[in-house]
């Protein structure tokens, strides 16, 4: 396969990262999870005591931090200055503010020109919420993934209580909603499906099945 960009943009939850890890395995493509990089900025402000909604404070620490990948199973490994924060930055304190802090103009140009770094590599699968529209406009791939909100709530749910996690489904359900709207909803860049992107609806289809639904897109593009 040449080395071409895969997007794969869509709501919280909708298993992107799942998929785009999977694909980018099969493909022997860099991954990208892109959430995990605005996770990483409000996990170092919440670790400082600077208020995620204070975005001039939260603008100050972006020159301080560098955030890295290494490869990891069942997930990419996440580093904050050197520092693994892999499971930290998935708390509910981060989930809770990472759509403040993502909102901020100055700390998605620095996150952005990183992703463009990464992807200027080779053959790329990113995901995120703004890969189609703004970080790789040009990707040769762009899948928009949905599932129903009650279907993205009991994915997260099953897995939040296997980490010993112990929000209720109607909480979840309702922060899942709520990162939604203010993703979808703020100025710069929100949550998009790209005009060439194709939506593909994941709700009652398998991992194997999601996976197989978007290679068949990737055959069809390519
Ligand atoms: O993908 P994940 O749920 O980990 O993303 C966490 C948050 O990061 C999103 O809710 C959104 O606020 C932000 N995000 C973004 N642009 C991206 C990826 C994530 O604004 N490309």
């Amino acid at each position: 396969m040449e080395p071409i960009q895969i997007a794969i943009d869509g709501p919280a939850s909708a298993g992107k990262s799942t998929i785009a890890k999977i694909l980018a395995t099969d493909l022997n493509f860099v991954y990208v999870d892109t959430g995990a990089m605005y996770r990483s900025v409000t996990l170092a402000a919440l670790k400082q005591g600077v208020n995620p909604a204070a975005e001039a404070d939260v603008i100050a620490l972006l020159p301080h931090l560098e955030i890295s990948f290494a490869p990891g199973n069942p997930v990419q490994k996440v580093f904050l200055n050197g520092e693994e924060v892999t499971d930290d930055i998935r708390s509910n304190a981060v989930t809770g503010n990472v759509s403040a802090v993502a909102s901020y103009g100055a700390v998605r140009t620095a996150m952005v020109a990183q992703q463009r770094q990464i992807a200027a590599q080779g053959g790329v699968v990113m995901d995120g919420r703004d890969i189609g529209t703004t970080v790789l406009p040009d990707a040769e791939v762009k899948v928009f993934l949905i599932a129903s909100v009650k279907e993205r709530a009991l994915r997260r749910f099953k897995e939040n209580q296997a980490k010993g996690m112990t929000e209720t489904l109607a909480e979840i359900e309702a922060a899942v909603e709520k990162r939604d709207y203010l993703d979808s909803h703020r100025e710069i860049s929100p949550l998009k499906k790209a005009a060439d992107a194709v939506e593909l609806d994941t709700t009652g289809l398998s991992i194997d099945g999601v996976v197989d639904a978007v290679k068949q897109i990737i055959a069809e593009k390519v």
